[in-house]
């Protein structure tokens, strides 16, 4: 790998990149959305990806085009780029899919892997072996190995100015993913997919899915690209981001399309339970669903389901970006995580790779907004804890949710669910947060969490702990040597009641 790959900002472990592509002579932006063309049925024609949609890269299957009688000749004379009139950057696959749906193809990495360099791929794919979910630790292992074995012979074969990238397998056992992502980035090629993942997708595990790709991710470098495979449901772009995640590729607003299904960020509809369209692309302005539902041809209708899919598709992506522009990434995922039971238990599970997730959280940004119980668990938290196990208190301390003591040797704010707070830190990320007035049990055991660590490392401080109503699951972890109280009623209700500060 050379350099292909620049991240220019973090948020959790997402980032906005670019990606330089040599031989397409493009830079695309990630993260990005790669619609799937299927040179034979083009329910979007690339033109249109690129003029109207603004697709900056498309990804289509060289093996079917290899086992095409009619396009395969006019891809090797003409090249993908004018066969399909699309200038940006062409991604191919190979046939590893196939493979899978299948059980067998006909072609070898060195032939596949030829082809597209014949045909003008800038970006070409060994044939990998997509072991499914929950295949055997044994049976995944052995496929690894033989993905493996591609992967290094497409390292040495000679590919132009092509990338190539470096399937990642493994099934579901996070151990070999990890294992097939340190090999896979050791090959030296150039973009990494994570593999088989459609069928955790499909079927809603997303719980699954983040411990695949946070597992990849331990295996891989920083500076590499990250490719996730089939994965085209707007619903998950956010988390998935999150993960570190930087290229997708959609089948699905074609795919759904045809099942007249209409896709949104919160899941996915039928045409016939929809009374309005509530998105404003140009499909959804010009057509009410009943319109939609009426018209026989079923390509034309097919059509306009495929462009409004790929529209809020291409909107999430957008919104994706600029919510790592603002530091506000995971509040746009814990927003879409509400969407459905499995995303908040994909959610939930990115939580507890909060660590992993922090190594490349930026150290300041915008006010971080306590949204749910879930935001008591993020990396933010987690890096105040780490940093009040560095703290030094001594004497008699007080931290309290109330107001300061000059009773005390020293004084600190109590701030769920960060707990302890220094006066120096008080106005800095991110302890700037913007919290709600009433706590939830989470925000004052994650709190609880950091007086621990601060009682921890000061063993010989005398700590008094003032706290407005905590339930016992975070009493109950503070420290034995710690005195607790509750305070009063609220302040902010006090006064309300007293008719002072409530005007708005
Ligand atoms: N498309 C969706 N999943 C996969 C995969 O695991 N490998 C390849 N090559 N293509 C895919
Ligand atoms: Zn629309």
């Amino acid at each position: 790998m050379s350099g292909v790959f620049e991240v220019r900002e973090y948020d959790a472990a997402g980032r906005l990149g670019e990606l330089s592509v040599p031989r397409a002579d493009v830079t695309v932006e990630t993260p990005a959305l790669l619609p799937v063309v299927n040179p034979h049925v083009q329910t979007v024609p690339p033109a249109q990806l690129e003029a109207e949609f603004g697709a900056e890269i498309l990804i289509t299957n060289s093996y079917v085009l290899h086992g095409s009688d009619e396009l395969r000749e006019p891809a090797l004379q003409q090249g993908l780029h004018d066969l399909l009139d699309f200038h940006g950057a062409i991604m191919t696959d190979s046939g590893s899919f196939q493979l899978a749906e299948y059980g067998d193809i006909d072609v070898t990495t060195e032939e596949i892997l030829q082809f597209q360099q014949d045909i003008g791929s800038d970006i070409g794919t060994p044939v990998d072996i997509p072991t499914p979910p929950d295949a055997s630790h044994e049976q995944a292992s052995e496929e690894l190995a033989t993905t493996q074995e591609r992967l290094e012979l497409a390292s040495t074969v000679d590919t132009g100015e092509m990338l190539v990238t470096a399937p990642i397998q493994g099934s579901t056992h996070p151990d070999l993913r990890e294992r097939a992502a340190r090999q896979a980035y050791e090959t030296g090629l150039d973009l990494f997919p994570v593999g088989a993942v459609v069928p955790l997708m499909t079927e809603y595990r997303f719980a699954d899915l983040v411990d695949a790709v946070t597992a990849a991710k331990r295996g891989l470098g920083e500076d590499a690209p990250v490719h996730l495979f089939g994965a085209g449901h707007p619903m998950m772009f956010a988390l998935a981001v999150a993960l570190g995640c930087d290229l997708f590729d959609s089948a699905a607003y074609a795919l759904y399309a045809r099942d007249d299904r209409y896709l949104t960020v919160r899941g996915t509809e039928h045409l016939d339970d929809l009374a309005t369209f509530p998105c404003s692309c140009p499909v959804c302005t010009q057509h009410t669903p009943a319109e939609v539902t009426d018209i026989d041809d079923e390509h034309e209708r097919h059509r306009l389901l495929a462009e409004h899919n790929l529209h809020v598709s291409m909107e999430e992506m957008r919104t994706v970006r600029q919510a790592i522009k603002q530091g506000n990434l995971l509040e746009l995922v814990e927003t879409r995580a509400r969407s459905h039971p499995t995303m908040l238990d994909g959610y939930r599970t990115l939580l507890e790779y909060a660590d992993q997730l922090e190594a490349t959280d930026p150290v300041s940004k915008d006010a971080f907004f306590y949204c749910s119980a879930e935001s008591a668990r993020r990396p933010e938290v987690r890096r105040h804890h780490k940093r009040l196990e560095r703290l030094d208190v001594d004497g008699d301390v007080l931290l309290t949710e109330g107001n300061h003591s000059d009773a005390y040797d020293e004084s600190w704010r109590l701030v769920a669910p960060f707990g302890p707070v220094s006066k120096e830190l008080a106005d800095a990320y991110p302890l700037n947060a913007e919290l709600p007035e009433k706590q939830d049990p989470r925000a004052c055991e994650a709190a609880a969490e950091g007086v621990r660590r601060l009682v921890a490392a000061n063993p010989d401080a005398d700590v008094t702990l003032l706290h407005w109503d905590w339930p016992a699951t975070a009493l109950e972890t503070v420290p034995d040597g710690v005195r607790t109280d509750r305070l009063g009623e609220r302040e902010s209700t006090d006064s309300y009641s007293e008719g002072e500060e409530s005007e708005p």
